[in-house]
Parts: C-alpha cells; sequence; structure tokens
C-alpha cells in the first residue's frame, strides 16, 4: 500500500515548512503547500521541497477562465507538483483545459501528468451561504452534481469531505482517487473541523488520501504522530 497520509505545511515560512517536512518525511506520503505558505514563500518552497524527494500537493484551488487556469496548470507542472486543485464550480470547460494542460505540459516535460483534484462545495459553506451566492441550497445535491460534472470533465480525483466519501464512492467510478481532509485521530484539542473521521474509518469508507494538518504539525513530535497516525491504517 502507498503510504495516503499527505501533511499539510500550514505553516508561515519557508524555514519552519522544510524543518517541518525533513522531520515527518520518512512517515508521510506527500506535503501539501497551500495559499499561506505559497503566498508567503513563492515556488521556491515546492522546489525546496521537492529537492527533499517528497511529493507535492499544490492547494491553490485554481478558479478562473479556462485559458488562465491552463496556464496556472501548465506552471504548477513545470514546478514537478504531483497533485494540485481546482475548483470545480469554474465549470466543465474550465476542467476540461486544466486537465487538458495537466496531460500535454507533463508530455512536453517528460514527467508523469499530476492529479488535477477538483474541489466541490467548500466545508465551510452550509445552505445558508449556499443560498447567499446563488446556488442550489442542498449541500449534498450540490457536492454530488459538481462531483459529476467533474468526472465528465475528465478529472481523475476530486477532494472531499470524510462524511462525502461513501456517498461519492457509491456515485462514481472506482477510479477516481477522493482526498480528504478533516481527519482527527481523537488525541489532538478540538478546532475548527465540525465533520470528521478518523485515518482508518476514512480510508474504510474509500478515501484514497489523507491531509492531515494540526494532528500532525501542531504535535509535540510531528514524527511520532504521523508514524502513529501510519500504523493505525494497518
Ligand atoms: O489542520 P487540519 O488537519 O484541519 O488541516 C486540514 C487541511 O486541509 C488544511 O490545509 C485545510 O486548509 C485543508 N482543507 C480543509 N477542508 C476543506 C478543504 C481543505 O480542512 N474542505
Amino acid at each position: 500500500m502507498q503510504n495516503p497520509i499527505i501533511a499539510a505545511l500550514d505553516v508561515p515560512t519557508a524555514e519552519l515548512a522544510l524543518k517541518l517536512t525533513r522531520e515527518v518525511a520518512p512517515a508521510v506520503g506527500a506535503f501539501k503547500i497551500g495559499s499561506e505558505l505559497f503566498t508567503s514563500a513563492g515556488p521556491d518552497i515546492v522546489k525546496r521541497v521537492r529537492d527533499t524527494g517528497a511529493s507535492v500537493f499544490l492547494d491553490l484551488k485554481f478558479h478562473d477562465i479556462p485559458n488562465t487556469v491552463a496556464k496556472a496548470v501548465a506552471s504548477a507542472v513545470r514546478l514537478d507538483v504531483q497533485m494540485l486543485t481546482i475548483h470545480t464550480c469554474g465549470g466543465g470547460e474550465m476542467m476540461r483545459a486544466a486537465e487538458e494542460s495537466a496531460q500535454q505540459t507533463a508530455l512536453q516535460s517528460g514527467r508523469n501528468a499530476p492529479l488535477v483534484l477538483g474541489v466541490t462545495v467548500l466545508t465551510s459553506h452550509d445552505s445558508n451561504t449556499l443560498d447567499e451566492i446563488g446556488c442550489a441550497a442542498n449541500v449534498g445535491h450540490q457536492v454530488e452534481r459538481l462531483a459529476l460534472l467533474a468526472v465528465q470533465s475528465g478529472l481523475r480525483g476530486l477532494v472531499c469531505s470524510p462524511l462525502e466519501i461513501a456517498d461519492l464512492r457509491q456515485l462514481l467510478p472506482e477510479k477516481i482517487q477522493l482526498v480528504t481532509p478533516g481527519i482527527r485521530t481523537g488525541a489532538e484539542k478540538s478546532d475548527d473541523q465540525k465533520r470528521t473521521l478518523t485515518p482508518r474509518e476514512a480510508m474504510e469508507a474509500g478515501a484514497n488520501w489523507l491531509v492531515i494538518g494540526r494532528p500532525i504539525y501542531a504535535a509535540e513530535n510531528p514524527r511520532a504522530a504521523a508514524e502513529k497516525i501510519l500504523s493505525s491504517l494497518s
């Protein structure tokens, strides 16, 4: 089995990110670089994490006109990331452009295409906030609608909340990769994640990858925390 743990490098500086990377790399499968770190440390942080031999998930959730997203995806492929995110609400044409750009740029660069992951409805939304922006107010229906559109548009993976995994597994082809945040072991302090599963529950429900932030980086011993999570999966 591949190591399914993606440790989120949700720290503000390159120094902190590289320290965490070196510490936990042997116990995880990849690292996630999101808006906070990328905006402070720039594309160079992707190269520096890749230089340690680790895989990188670039979580910048692109959402723009198809041409711009295609070019942003091409830049990410040239940075040699293994996964990246786009917003499915950008529409079918935007998603097709993103996937085609990933495939073509990878071919030109002699690399494997990264997994382009669609983000459906952010877990910070509820029926009121969806209604506020003029979307169908049922979160579950909107997630299913966007997930199906993503697959029809050629995406090979989605980000979803732990509590959506089981339903999406019923709905989508088996080969679709599901990546889930909102993972808690039960040992950490309560925080802003409301709908969580343990690592094992999420894998049993059908997740392929687990994005884990605070349970690793905020632990007293991040390496030991990651190792404990990994051993809970076997
Ligand atoms: O610290 P924690 O384990 O909650 O970190 C989860 C990571 O996954 C964070 O980087 C967060 O931005 C991201 N994420 C999330 N919920 C989503 C999408 C992404 O928690 N719906």
